[in-house]
C-alpha cells in the first residue's frame, strides 16, 4: 500500500480475557469487522485494524475467583487462547495486543490526566456497594435491581439494558447481588467521576452530524444525552490500571474503572502498532489528520460506551468541553466515524453466554467445519439488525444448499469442464447476449456490493453476490456446456461459454474475498493464479516495551513476552474490480471447494454441542 492511500482505522470491540470465545462473540464484533477491513483494503484504503484483550474489571475477577487462580495468569491463559481463537478465524488484525500492556497503562494514564487537568475529572463521594457478608467491593455490573427510570426488572448497577440509561448500583429499587444474592449495603467512598455534563454540549454537536449511522444507534445514543450525570471513572478493586494523581497512584485499593481503559485501547494498540513497526509517529495518519475515518465494531451491549464515554474523554482530553482546557501529548484526536453495532446471537432463545452454559466455542467450531463456514453463516444469517437464533439445522442448509451446492458447485464443474477439454483457459469467441448479460450482471454486482460493503451492509452484500451465483448456474444449465463438448463442431461455442463462466467464476470470487478469504486462496489457484490473493493474519511473540513508562502500583513488568495477532496485508494481491481471465492460463483440477454436511448433523448438533430436545 502506498503511503498517499486514505487511511481507514478499523476498531474492534476488545473481548474479555475471561474465557475461550464462543461464536455469539465474534458474530458480534469479529466477522463483521473483518469483512470490512478486508473490503476497504481491497478498495485500496490504507487500513489500521486494532483490538486486543480487554483484562481488567470485575469480569476477570469474577472468573479467577470461580476457577481459584490468580487474575493475571488467568488472563495470560485466556489471552493466549483468544488470540488462536479470532487468527483461527483469519481475523486480518493489524494489531491484537492486550490492556496488561506497559504500553497501555501509560496512554491510559496520559489520558486521565490530561482530563484531569482540564477539569473533566471531578473528585466525589459517592456512595459504593460493598457485600456485607464478605466486606468486599460489589461490581456495578454483578448488582441487579429494578430500573428507576423504565421500571425494567433486570437492571443492573451499570446499566438498564430496556431503556438504554446508565444508572448507579444505587439508583437500583430492591438491589441484590448477582453473586450470592445478598442486598448489598452502600457506604461512601471516593472516586474520579467524569463530568459529562460539561461535555453533553460537544457530543451533541458531534452526534447530530452523525446522519449515516443505522438509526437505532444514533437514536439510542442521542437518546442517552438526555440524562447526563458525572460517571465514576474509578473503581474499589484492586485489579487495573493504577489512577496517575498524587496520594491515588499507590493506593492499591483503587484503580481506574475498567471501561474507561478499554475504549482507551484502540488508541493504544495503535500506538504500540506504530512502535512496533519502527516509526513511532505512524499511528498519528489515523488519529489526527481529520478526513481520516474511524468504524467501530461491537455487540450492541457496547454501544454506550462508544458512542458516549469514548467521544467524551477524547473530547475533554482536547479541551473542547464547556470548560475548555488545553491540548496534551497526543493532541487532538479524531472521534469515531461511525458505531457498528451488532445485535445478539441466539440460541434457542437465550442469549448466547458462557454463564448460562449455552456455548458453542469457536475453538470446536473451527475444528469441525474450518473457518469459512462460520464466516458465511454469521455473513448471511447472523446478528445484523435483529437478533437471530443459531440452529443447526440452519447451518447446515445454509452449507448445503448456498455454500456447496451453489458457489462450491459453480467453480467446481466450470474448472473441470474447462479444464477436461482444454486444460487451460479458453479463448472465446464471439459473444451472444446471454454471454454478455451474465458478464454485465457481474460487473454491476461488483458495483453493488461495494456499496453495500462500504456502508457495513453484510447480508445485502453477500446476497447480492450468491444471487450472482445463482445467475451463473442457470446460465450454465442453460448453455448446457456437456453437451456442446459432444460436438467437434460446437467447440468455439463451448470455449466461449467457459470463457464467460470462468469470468463470472473470477468476480465472484473477488466479491467474497472479504467474507471467505480462505476459500477465495483456494479459487484463486484453482484458477491456474499464483501467490497470495488473500492475506492471512499470523501470531507472534514479542516483548512488552514502550516508549512512556506508567506510574504506580500494580504496573505490568518490563519485558514480559505475550502473543500478538498482526499480518502483512499489504502485499496480497486482492483488488475490489474485475481481473480478467486470460486464455491459455494453464487451470488446475479443482478440489472440493466446500465440504458437504451430513443433514443428520442439522438435528442432532455435533458431539460437543448437542441439540437439547
Ligand atoms: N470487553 C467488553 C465486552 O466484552 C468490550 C470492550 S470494547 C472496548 O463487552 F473497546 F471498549 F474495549
Ligand atoms: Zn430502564
Amino acid at each position: 500500500m502506498t503511503s498517499d492511500s486514505q487511511p481507514v482505522l478499523v476498531c474492534v470491540a476488545w473481548p474479555y480475557a475471561n474465557g475461550p470465545r464462543h461464536i455469539g462473540h465474534v458474530a458480534g464484533f469479529g466477522v463483521p469487522s473483518d469483512v470490512f477491513a478486508r473490503y476497504q483494503r481491497m478498495a485500496g484504503k490504507d487500513v489500521l485494524m486494532v483490538s486486543g484483550t480487554d483484562e481488567h474489571g470485575t469480569p476477570l475477577l469474577v472468573q479467577a475467583d470461580k476457577e481459584g487462580v490468580s487474575v493475571r495468569d488467568m488472563a495470560d491463559r485466556y489471552n493466549e487462547q483468544i488470540v488462536e481463537d479470532l487468527a483461527g478465524l483469519g481475523l486480518s488484525y493489524d494489531l491484537f495486543t492486550r490492556t496488561t500492556t506497559r504500553n497501555h497503562y501509560a496512554v491510559v494514564q496520559e489520558l486521565f490526566t490530561g482530563l484531569h487537568a482540564n477539569g473533566y475529572m471531578i473528585k466525589e463521594t459517592t456512595l459504593g456497594a460493598i457485600s456485607p457478608s464478605t466486606g468486599r467491593t460489589l461490581p456495578d455490573r454483578y448488582i441487579e435491581g429494578t430500573c428507576p427510570i423504565c421500571g425494567a426488572t433486570d437492571a443492573r448497577g451499570d446499566q438498564c439494558d430496556t431503556c438504554g440509561n446508565q444508572l448507579d448500583p444505587s439508583d437500583l429499587i430492591d438491589p441484590v447481588s448477582k453473586i450470592n444474592g445478598e442486598t448489598p449495603k452502600f457506604v461512601e467512598t471516593e472516586h474520579f467521576l467524569l463530568d459529562l455534563p460539561s461535555l453533553a454540549d460537544a457530543l451533541k454537536t458531534w452526534l447530530e452530524g452523525r446522519t449515516d449511522w443505522r438509526p437505532n444507534v444514533l437514536k439510542f445514543s442521542l437518546n442517552l444525552l438526555e440524562d447526563l450525570r458525572p460517571r465514576a471513572m474509578t473503581r474499589d478493586i484492586d485489579w487495573g490500571v493504577p489512577i496517575p494523581v498524587d496520594g491515588w497512584e499507590d493506593d492499591n485499593a483503587k484503580k481506574l474503572y475498567v471501561w474507561f481503559d478499554a475504549v482507551i485501547g484502540y488508541l493504544s494498540a495503535s500506538i504500540e502498532w506504530a512502535y512496533r513497526s519502527g516509526d513511532e509517529d505512524a499511528w498519528k495518519r489515523w488519529w489526527q489528520d481529520p478526513s481520516t475515518p474511524g468504524y467501530y465494531f461491537m455487540g450492541k451491549d457496547n454501544i454506550t460506551f462508544h458512542s458516549q464515554i469514548w467521544p467524551a474523554e477524547l473530547i475533554g482530553y482536547a479541551g473542547q468541553g464547556s470548560k475548555g482546557g488545553e491540548q496534551h501529548r497526543f493532541g487532538e484526536l479524531n472521534l469515531p466515524t461511525e458505531v457498528v453495532s451488532s445485535e445478539f446471537l441466539t440460541m434457542s432463545g437465550s442469549k448466547f453466554s458462557s454463564s448460562k452454559g449455552v456455548v458453542i466455542y469457536v475453538k470446536d467450531f473451527l475444528k469441525e467445519f474450518g473457518a469459512d463456514a462460520l464466516r458465511y453463516f454469521i455473513a448471511v444469517a447472523g446478528p445484523e439488525t435483529t437478533d437471530t437464533d443459531f440452529t443447526w439445522d440452519e447451518f447446515v442448509r445454509r452449507i448445503n444448499n448456498e455454500l456447496a451446492n451453489g458457489w462450491g458447485n459453480l467453480v467446481n464443474r466450470t474448472v473441470s469442464m474447462a479444464h477436461k477439454n482444454f486444460g487451460s483457459v479458453p479463448a472465446p469467441g464471439t459473444l451472444t447476449e446471454s454471454d454478455q448479460r451474465l458478464l454485465d450482471l457481474a460487473a454491476q454486482t461488483m458495483i453493488d456490493v461495494g456499496q453495500s460493503l462500504h456502508a457495513a451492509k453484510f447480508k445485502n452484500g453477500i446476497g447480492a453476490v450468491m444471487h450472482l451465483v445463482g445467475e451463473a448456474n442457470a446460465y450454465i444449465a442453460e448453455q448446457e456446456p456437456w453437451k456442446l463438448a459432444k460436438e467437434e463442431a460446437s467447440r468455439e461455442r463451448l470455449a466461449t461459454v467457459l470463457w464467460t463462466a470462468l469470468q463470472v467464476v473470477s468476480d465472484c470470487n473477488v466479491m467474497l474475498t472479504p467474507y471467505l478469504p480462505h476459500t477465495a486462496q483456494a479459487v484463486h489457484e484453482t484458477l491456474g493464479r499464483t501467490g497470495t490473493w488473500a492475506a492471512m493474519p499470523e501470531i507472534r511473540d514479542v516483548a512488552d516495551e514502550s516508549p512512556i513508562d506508567p506510574v504506580g502500583v500494580g504496573v505490568p513488568d518490563k519485558g514480559r513476552t505475550y502473543k500478538i495477532i498482526t499480518g502483512d496485508y499489504s502485499s496480497q494481491q486482492a483488488v475490489w474490480e474485475r481481473i480478467d481471465v486470460v486464455p491459455g492460463t494453464e487451470l488446475r483440477k479443482p478440489q472440493p471447494l466446500v465440504t458437504k454436511l451430513d443433514p443428520e448433523l442439522g438435528e442432532t448438533g455435533p458431539e460437543w454441542a448437542r441439540v437439547i430436545k
